[in-house]
């Protein structure tokens, strides 16, 4: 089930960061003439993230890294790997990666690149930086893992509600926080539910299309965990924490109805499910809004501060596209002490809450600017 002595490796330190503006989905309701009760209610929305003018993609995934790195007990010299997932791509070719270890002043024998896949990005680097470590090519060196995106939908569109930004980090070195299992229940289907055409700066989505393929990923993903636990009661039994992917919390409650509906749960078993096992992993997910690849693990961060050792947390990962993957991990004994939690709340209690108008304005400048690059010459010099 979980790891074998020659795997012992994962989460060795956590940072956060969230960006410097709020804005409560009551507020956008307001200003663009809509019933709150759909987005607070309809949605489950709470409140957005969003960055202030100049803030990017690459400030948050850096200073998320600096958190992380900060609280353990390695340097700079000690990373051999940076995986940086995000749908928030600065180039074509360069990666996301390179724009934050250049800040960080990381480079020489590294292994640095960004992955892609929508939301499902972040798993996949984590997965990766645990591979490289479990695989043994990794040396003595740790990985940094880095989730982190700025979600921003068309203006009026359907997810505009939904709409977040965020980044988390990780050290994938010693399990002195989490470890997390070799083995984890992948499910994908080629699909067009939500997808940035290249050139264009906010997605498609074909919203109601999208809700199906979330609910058939997490219905698959489950049946194979339960398959190789004699049932889903088995399931429920040995886990303290469901944490999802997050678009907007009410998906989450959908994604539980799916399942209540394959285990013919009745009505009374799926809401007590989602209130105990499911509901208060999104507590921070609320107060920013869907950060795609890093929203799964702002849950899952949450979770590992709020169990004790040994308590065992799963993780569904879902990524339009469509790619999904349910992972297990193992809260160890170093997350007693939860030093990530004065990210999140220096962050909230920093944070500017900006009215409707305030958000109009910031919109009103058109779509988000990329991370310029140098002049070639002085780039290279
Ligand atoms: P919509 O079509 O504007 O909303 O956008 P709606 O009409 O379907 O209403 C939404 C809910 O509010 C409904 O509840 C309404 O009944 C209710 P439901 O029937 O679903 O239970 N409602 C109200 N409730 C109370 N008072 C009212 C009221 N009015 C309506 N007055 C949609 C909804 C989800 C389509 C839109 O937000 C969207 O396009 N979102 C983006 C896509 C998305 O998040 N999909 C989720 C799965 S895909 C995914 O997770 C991947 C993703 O993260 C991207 C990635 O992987 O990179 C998105």
């Amino acid at each position: 089930m979980s790891n074998p002595k020659q795997f012992d490796c994962g989460i060795a330190s956590i940072g956060l960061k969230f960006p410097s503006l709020g804005l409560s989905v009551d507020e956008l309701a307001r200003v663009r003439g809509i019933d709150p009760d759909k987005f607070t209610i309809g949605l489950g929305c709470e409140t957005i993230a969003l960055c202030a003018r100049g803030e990017t993609v690459v400030d948050l995934g850096v200073d998320a890294a600096r958190r992380a790195l900060e609280r353990w007990d390695g340097d700079l010299s000690d990373i051999g790997m940076i995986a940086v997932g995000t749908e928030t791509a600065q180039d074509m070719s360069r990666p996301l990666s390179a724009f934050i270890a250049e800040q960080l002043g990381l480079d020489g024998a590294v292994r640095s690149y960004e992955v892609k896949h929508a939301c499902y990005g972040g798993t996949l680097a984590l997965r990766q930086g645990l591979e490289w470590k479990q695989s043994g090519a990794a040396g003595d060196k740790a990985a940094l893992v880095i989730a982190a995106d700025v979600a921003l939908y068309g203006e009026q569109d359907g997810g505009e509600p939904t709409q977040g930004a965020g980044a988390v980090a990780f050290i994938i070195d010693k399990p002195l926080l989490a470890s997390v299992d070799v083995r984890s229940f992948a499910w994908s289907k080629p699909a067009f539910d939500f997808w940035r055409p290249v050139g264009e700066s906010y997605p498609r989505v074909e919203g109601k299309f999208s809700l199906d393929c979330y609910n058939d990923a997490t219905q698959f993903c489950f049946e194979q965990l339960a398959e190789t636990r004699g049932g889903i009661d088995a399931v429920i039994a040995e886990y303290e924490a469901f944490c999802f992917h997050v678009p907007f919390p009410k998906m989450v409650r959908k994604g539980v109805n799916r399942l209540g509906e394959a285990y013919a749960w009745s009505k009374e078993e799926s809401s007590d499910f989602f209130d105990t096992y499911v509901d208060p992993t999104m507590d921070w997910n609320r107060m920013v809004g869907n950060c795609y690849t890093a929203s799964l693990w702002i849950a899952v961060t949450n979770q590992l501060a709020a169990h004790k050792e040994g308590s065992r947390i799963a993780a569904f990962s879902y990524g339009s596209g469509y790619g999904a993957e349910l992972l297990s991990l193992t809260v160890e004994a170093g997350a007693k002490h939860p030093a990530w939690l004065a990210d999140v709340e220096s962050d909230f209690a920093a944070r500017k809450m900006i009215s409707g108008e305030d958000y109009l304005e910031l919109r009103s400048e058109g779509k988000p600017k990329l991370v310029t690059a140098p002049e070639p010459a002085v780039a290279n010099l």
